[in-house]
């Protein structure tokens, strides 16, 4: 598929997705948030692809946010809309596809930004990037997903001070308060995002599939988490990852996961 927004390239199960405008910073427009549900969600389907990489092209910006230039003029009924289709489109998508997906931040993540790499499962940066949601400095706060997300990864305390002052933090910091798993160069950052890649593909990704549900069940209202890790656990009991997985060990040899 072609795509006017976005950048797609597959190699050994891994497909990096690239935001591609970089003149605007890589700025979330409708149609490119459109375009990365298409790439997410046929991405998500093909078995052959194991682990989901974003990033954004250009040396300076992951996404400086959502385009402001196409919600300047919004009413009250179209800024609900926008948060909601944009939620439901890509942000709630990314966070509960059952294939892992991991932001490469690096440069600027602000506003939808922020939020598109806190609806990955885990994030990584590059020791330039700069985060932040500054929503509240245009008049308006974080709409997809950011007042949500931000407390589940940081603590409500520290999602508060970074809405309320608009400001960013730097790699080390959000490293630091466990926004970002890893900082690194960014020459070093795609290459350390397949490292860890690699290690998640010689795991079951039919396992990995459970645990996502069982992870995110914790962050959704009126679901029990430990039921749905109890479900999940059982449920993997009746895979072919498992018996393959269990024999392999009992046998001392590499498992040869046949997936799903
Ligand atoms: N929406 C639309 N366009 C954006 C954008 C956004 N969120 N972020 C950057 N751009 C555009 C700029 O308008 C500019 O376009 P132009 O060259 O046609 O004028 C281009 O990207 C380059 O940005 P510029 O501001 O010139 O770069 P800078 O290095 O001076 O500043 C930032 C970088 C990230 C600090 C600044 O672009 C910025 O504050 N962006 C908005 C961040 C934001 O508020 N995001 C939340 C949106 S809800």
């Amino acid at each position: 598929m072609s795509y006017n927004n976005i950048l797609t390239e597959t190699q050994d199960g891994i497909i990096l997705i690239t935001i591609n405008r970089p003149k605007k910073l890589n700025a979330l427009n409708i149609d490119t948030i459109q375009e990365l549900h298409e790439a997410f969600d046929t991405a998500n389907k093909d078995k052959n692809i194991k682990v989901i990489i974003i990033t954004g092209s250009g040396e300076k910006a992951f996404v400086a946010g959502a385009d402001i230039s196409e919600f300047s003029d919004f009413d009250v009924e179209e800024g609900q809309e926008l948060a909601a289709e944009g939620q439901e489109l890509l942000f709630d998508l990314i966070e509960n596809l059952s294939t892992p997906v991991i932001a490469a931040v690096n440069g600027f993540a602000l506003g939808g930004g922020l939020e598109l790499a806190m609806a990955c499962h885990f994030r990584l940066a590059s020791n330039n990037a700069k985060m932040g949601l500054p929503e509240v400095s245009l008049g308006v706060i974080p709409g997809y997903g950011g007042t949500q997300r931000l407390p589940q990864l940081v603590g409500k305390g520290r999602a508060m001070e970074m809405i309320m002052t608009a400001g960013m933090i730097d790699a080390n910091q959000a490293l630091n308060y466990g926004l970002i798993n890893h900082v690194t160069t960014p020459e070093e950052l795609l290459p350390l995002c397949e490292k860890i890649a690699e290690k998640i593909m010689r795991n079951s990704s039919v396992a990995i599939k459970s645990a996502i549900k069982a992870i995110n069940a914790n962050f959704k209202d009126g679901v029990n988490g430990f039921d749905v890790e109890i479900e999940q656990f059982g449920n993997c009991f009746g895979t072919d990852d498992f018996k393959e997985g269990t024999s392999a060990f009992l046998e001392k040899r590499k498992a040869n996961f046949p997936g799903e």
